[in-house]
């Protein structure tokens, strides 16, 4: 950090998985999120000018405006902080652009190293997620707040565009293993590519992401009862749905079928798809073997036991 002043703050927040509803959450549908352990970590300082150090590029927030998206997505994060004078430094713990919620965990573990260091200084303590949605914004267009309520809270969470994250408490712990499947696309272009598919067959796609908006009933249902088995199988349904909604591809579609007959539950796409990862629902005892069907085809695997 190289104009800096005074002490600094760190914070971290984490990715997430989708267990059910992206792209139909962007409509109004529910979506049910796990929070990962891994995410983003920022460190922050007060400074003369704002600058933001994130991996091997800096961004500085002079008095000429710098167009790339990181550098717009700081200024309005530290805009709704209403603050200005902010130094940053960010790095991520998981792949960007694959489905993890990394931009998302970046925005909140720096909001929350804002907020910390506006409190010690100032007394203020703003909000967080209108900060890291007003970040999440600049690189998704239309970002349904999913992500950043998933890195926010973590755990389980039930989320529904404009209404309180609501904590889901599983009867039985969901052990789940998430695979880094392929390179991913940009969560801005599969969301316009789902908004120009509706433009253009409105019933028919109104009606694919009505029936997702509906597994997700169900699948809250079925993690409150413990009906591990069931939450599996339409976790695989939505698989199908996103198929037919055109966000898969190819290589997600033979690792969920790689996961299933290894053992799993279920398995689908996480996040906005055209590439990233997949993550798979599984007994404890088949934990093993579908994490070795995936890694010895080379894929990078994590796990995730949420309770
Ligand atoms: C991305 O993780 C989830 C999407 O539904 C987009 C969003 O909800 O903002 C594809």
């Amino acid at each position: 950090m190289g104009n800096t002043l005074g002490p600094s703050v760190s914070a971290s927040a984490g990715g997430k998985v989708i267990l059910l509803g992206e792209h139909a959450v962007v409509y109004g549908s529910g979506a049910i999120a796990v929070g990962l352990d891994q995410g983003a970590h920022a460190e922050v300082r007060e400074t003369p000018v704002a600058e933001l150090v994130l991996g091997e590029r800096r961004y500085v927030l002079g008095p000429e405006p710098d167009p790339a998206p990181a550098a717009r997505a700081f200024a309005a994060l530290l805009e709704s902080l209403g603050t200005v004078g902010i130094a940053a430094e960010a790095r991520l713990e998981i792949p960007a652009g694959a489905g993890l919620g990394a931009s998302a965990a970046l925005g909140v573990a720096l909001a929350r190293a804002v907020r910390e260091l506006l409190r010690r200084s100032t007394g203020r303590v703003p909000a967080i997620a209108p900060a890291a949605l007003a970040w999440e914004n600049v690189f998704h267009g239309n970002a349904s707040g999913v992500d950043t309520a998933a890195a926010e809270y973590g755990g389980c969470l039930a989320f529904r565009r404009g209404t309180e994250p609501r904590a889901l408490h599983p009867g039985r712990p969901l052990e789940l293993v998430v695979a880094l499947v392929e390179p991913g696309a940009s969560t801005r272009h599969m969301v316009e590519g789902v908004a120009a598919r509706r433009a253009a067959e409105r019933a028919g796609i109104d009606s694919l992401l009505d029936s997702i908006g509906a597994l997700v009933e169900r699948a809250g249902a079925c993690i409150a009862l413990g009906d591990n088995a069931q939450l599996g199988q339409l976790m695989s349904e939505n698989h199908e749905r996103l198929v037919a909604l055109g966000v898969s591809t190819p290589r997600l579609d033979q690792a969920c079928r790689w996961a299933l007959e290894a053992g799993a539950l279920g398995a689908k796409l996480t996040g906005a798809g055209g590439g990233g990862c997949a993550v798979a629902l599984v007994e404890a005892d088949r934990r093993a073997a579908v994490l070795e069907a995936w890694t010895g085809r080379a894929l990078r695997c994590w796990e995730k036991r949420s309770e």
